[in-house]
């Protein structure tokens, strides 16, 4: 067997030996966005530092525990805090955890982040759904040997994000009165928000928001055949008048308070599934 064959089995092992791992749901909550942790009636939390061939979580703000619960009924595996490429993790590394998940059975994958708007008609604190994504400012992480018995080669990207799960959201969203977005995501590497020229750059490419995490998450959930939906809270603008400038702070703040819209989403769209 490959080396990550052997560590995803040795990973699933270490977990199965805790609890019953039969939740085909899976969640990734982003910065600022852990508090949907505390809806889940939980029966396991397990620190990701426990975890056999996890990479441990630096960043404030990220509480690092893979979590099995119940949300809307349903039992679903909720990774609290995310790898991100600019921590120093390779590629690989920061998608090990949507292996995981998929070795432990999960079909569906809900990924949440917090992203600089830049499509100009965005506020501060809109909730955006990702319909499509821009990779290519980021490293895709199946470059190196595919495992040809978890995916293809050459995935095909047209649908990255599920049409069914997006239309599933919207009318959710529409019937419980939250404006909804909808648009492109686009991944860079980090840590530096983007500058000026840049914001105009992506804007220029056509996307709609710009964030740190997801793409590789979502290329490797791909890979293995699952769907994925996401959504970005929209935590700062690029594109805008003032000379402000954007801090890590201000982007938590603004993701925990667009955070029980985004709750709302996951929860009735898990129950909906
Ligand atoms: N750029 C990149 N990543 C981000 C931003 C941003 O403006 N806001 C939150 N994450």
């Amino acid at each position: 067997m490959s080396t990550l064959l052997n560590q995803l089995a040795e990973t699933r092992a270490f977990i199965a030996s805790k609890v019953k791992t039969d939740a085909s749901i899976g969640i990734i909550l982003g910065s600022g966005l852990g508090n949907l942790a505390n809806v889940i009636k939980t029966d396991i939390a397990i620190p990701y530092e426990e975890i056999p061939h996890f990479p441990v979580s630096t960043v404030q703000g990220h509480s690092g525990k893979l979590i099995l619960g119940e949300l809307s009924g349903k039992k679903v595996w909720v990774m609290s805090g995310r790898f991100h490429f600019y921590e120093g993790y390779t590629p690989q590394q920061v998608t090990y955890p949507i292996r995981v998940l998929h070795a432990l059975g999960v079909k569906t994958l809900l990924l949440s982040n917090a992203a600089g708007g830049v499509n100009t008609s965005f506020k501060v604190g809109d909730l955006m759904v990702i319909n499509d994504h821009i990779s290519m400012f980021t490293v895709n992480p199946l470059i190196g040997k595919n495992e040809d018995s978890i995916g293809t080669r050459f995935p095909d990207m047209s649908q990255p994000y599920c049409k069914d799960l997006i239309k599933l959201v919207q009318d959710i969203a529409e019937a419980n009165h939250i404006d909804l977005r909808e648009g492109i995501y686009a991944g860079v590497t980090g840590p530096t928000f983007e500058t000026r020229a840049e914001y105009r750059m992506i804007h220029l490419l056509g996307g709609d928001a710009v964030g740190m995490s997801t793409v590789q998450e979502n290329i490797v959930a791909v890979h293995c055949g699952m769907k994925v939906f996401a959504a970005s809270v929209i935590t700062d603008l690029g594109i805008r008048e003032e000379e402000n400038i954007i801090t890590h702070e201000e982007v938590l703040q603004a993701a925990k308070d667009a955070e029980p819209k985004l709750t709302l989403l996951f929860s009735e769209l898990i129950k909906a599934l």
